[in-house]
């Protein structure tokens, strides 16, 4: 373990107290913001006010026209009247990107700094980094030079342990292999727990992990073993980032988590944009390509994917709106970028790298996916940019789509085509305001209640007062 990191860091304590009481007294940008507004308010209602009351004063003293004198009484009351109201709507309803902008708060984390064979290691693979599970990697990395990072554990909300478990890739199939993944983490958390104080001061609550493969922290990509297994003892305590959720009970859910997207690489995507603008030509009307298993699979009385995989493919191959492919293509993004509706069916587990790609690239996502619960709900609001398709109706899935084109497609593709929407769903390697890792620090500042410090910062206020 790095020797910089074991110990309280007293010799920089005088700069950490400044930089808090910087924070205690000193007003925000946002909060200056605010200010800089109700100034600008107040002096509009003055100056209409002292409008009003002017012309009043100009009506009254002229008695030959009563009658006119009233309507325009009532008018510059009126405007008045619209004005502040107008005002006062601007004031309360902002876009929920500028409402979470004041809400980052003051969150600061500490990112243990652990023995490369948790993490960097791995990296030796250079597919580590870019696969489907890569957000393990890519939170990791930008957390290192982010604003939020903090080296003063105590002073630290949040703690994260950078484990990378989805890059052990299996020599025979290229998947990652993650039967190692308990035993790497629970090493991790015996490490930590000894070397630091803050595991066993929260019994871990206020620690974060990240579970990105099929079934989070369930850690087995088979449903019914994942299910059986559960979630391990030692992380139940913790707050899990996870590509896992469904609306339903579900023991692979039975933790304190945030649901986050799969990676995709932002750079491939910004690639793919040249070439195919999102507003340019769409030639391609319905697209999937993916494996479609002729034989449904039945766990636990759900059949899942493979149930509806198969009646797209038995139904619309052949029809000439769909453009269906069940083997692998590299440029597939492409493929995505032409294409006006993109189907995510269900995969293995609930969730779906194609529902990202989808909306990074600008094709309406088709989301076929009974129960499933998206990532940053409260960031992208997906009823506007999507199409929901129940799995039992996935027979009509022609006609569903033509009444959408033929009504609201261009208002769906106006959503979807806000760069604020594809930005919430990318990992950049470091955090920008709105991206993907900002929307996972976003979610932690809401849990703030969960951690060790702030608890005990609030019970110091509460006996202050
Ligand atoms: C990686 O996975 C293989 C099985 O595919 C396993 O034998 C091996 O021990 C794993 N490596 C590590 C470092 O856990
Ligand atoms: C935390 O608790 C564990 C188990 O009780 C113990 O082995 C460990 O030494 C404790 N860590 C510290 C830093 O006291
Ligand atoms: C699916 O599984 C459930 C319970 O595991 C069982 O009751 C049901 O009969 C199965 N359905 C089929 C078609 O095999
Ligand atoms: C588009 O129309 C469908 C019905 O055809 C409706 O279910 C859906 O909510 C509409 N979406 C938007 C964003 O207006």
């Amino acid at each position: 373990m790095d020797q910089n990191h074991k110990k309280k860091p007293s010799k920089n304590k005088g700069y950490y107290v400044k930089m808090k009481l910087m924070h205690k007294h000193g007003i925000r940008p946002q909060q200056q913001e605010k200010n800089h507004f109700h100034k600008y308010y107040k002096w509009i209602l003055w100056l209409s006010l002292s409008l009003y009351f002017f012309t009043s004063y100009l009506i009254s003293n002229n008695n030959n026209h009563n009658h006119n004198n009233n309507i325009k009484h009532h008018q510059i009351t009126s405007t008045i009247k619209s004005l502040s109201q107008s005002l006062s709507i601007k004031k309360t309803t902002s876009s929920p990107q500028t409402l979470q902008k004041t809400s980052l708060k003051n969150l600061k984390i500490f990112v243990y700094d652990l023995p490369p064979k948790y993490n960097k290691n791995w990296l030796k693979n250079p597919r580590c980094k870019t696969h489907l599970f890569a957000s393990e990697v890519a939170i990791h990395r930008a957390l290192l030079t982010s604003d939020v990072r903090t080296f003063d554990p105590y002073e630290a909300d949040f703690f994260f342990v950078p484990v990378y478990v989805s890059c052990n890739f299996s020599t025979v199939n290229g998947f990652p292999a993650i039967g190692h993944a308990r035993s790497l983490i629970s090493s991790a958390v015996k490490l930590i727990s000894t070397e630091y104080p803050f595991w066993n001061r929260s019994t871990g609550s206020d620690h974060v992990f990240v579970a990105s493969h099929d079934f989070g922290s369930c850690f087995h990509t088979l449903e019914d073993v994942a299910m059986k297994d559960g979630v391990p003892e030692i992380m139940k305590n913790s707050i899990v980032l996870q590509t896992f959720g469904v609306t339903y009970d579900h023991p692979c859910q039975k933790v304190e988590h945030v649901v986050i997207p799969p990676f995709v690489s932002p750079e491939s995507v910004r690639n793919t944009l040249e070439n195919f603008p999102v507003n340019g030509r769409r030639d391609i009307w319905v697209f999937f390509r993916g494996k479609m298993e002729v034989h449904p699979k039945n766990v636990s009385g759900r059949f899942y994917s493979k149930k509806v995989r198969t009646v797209i493919w038995k139904k619309f191959n052949g029809d000439r709106r769909f453009y269906l492919r069940r083997h692998r293509f590299a440029g597939y993004q492409s493929e995505i970028a032409r294409s006006v509706f993109c189907l995510c069916p269900l995969g293995w587990a609930p969730w779906s790298p194609r529902l990202v790609e989808s909306v990074a690239l600008g094709c309406v996502p088709v989301i076929i996916a009974d129960s499933i619960r998206l990532p940053f709900s409260s960031a992208v609001n997906w009823p506007e940019i999507s199409v929901t398709v129940a799995e039992k109706d996935v027979w009509r899935l022609g006609e569903i789509l033509e009444k959408v084109a033929a009504t609201n497609l261009s208002i769906i593709q106006r959503n979807l085509w806000d760069p604020r929407t594809r930005k919430a769903l990318l990992f950049n390697s470091r955090v920008h305001e709105g991206d993907a890792t900002w929307q996972v620090l976003h979610s932690l500042s809401e849990k703030v209640d969960r951690s060790y410090r702030s608890s005990r910062v609030s019970r110091q206020l509460e006996f202050d007062t």
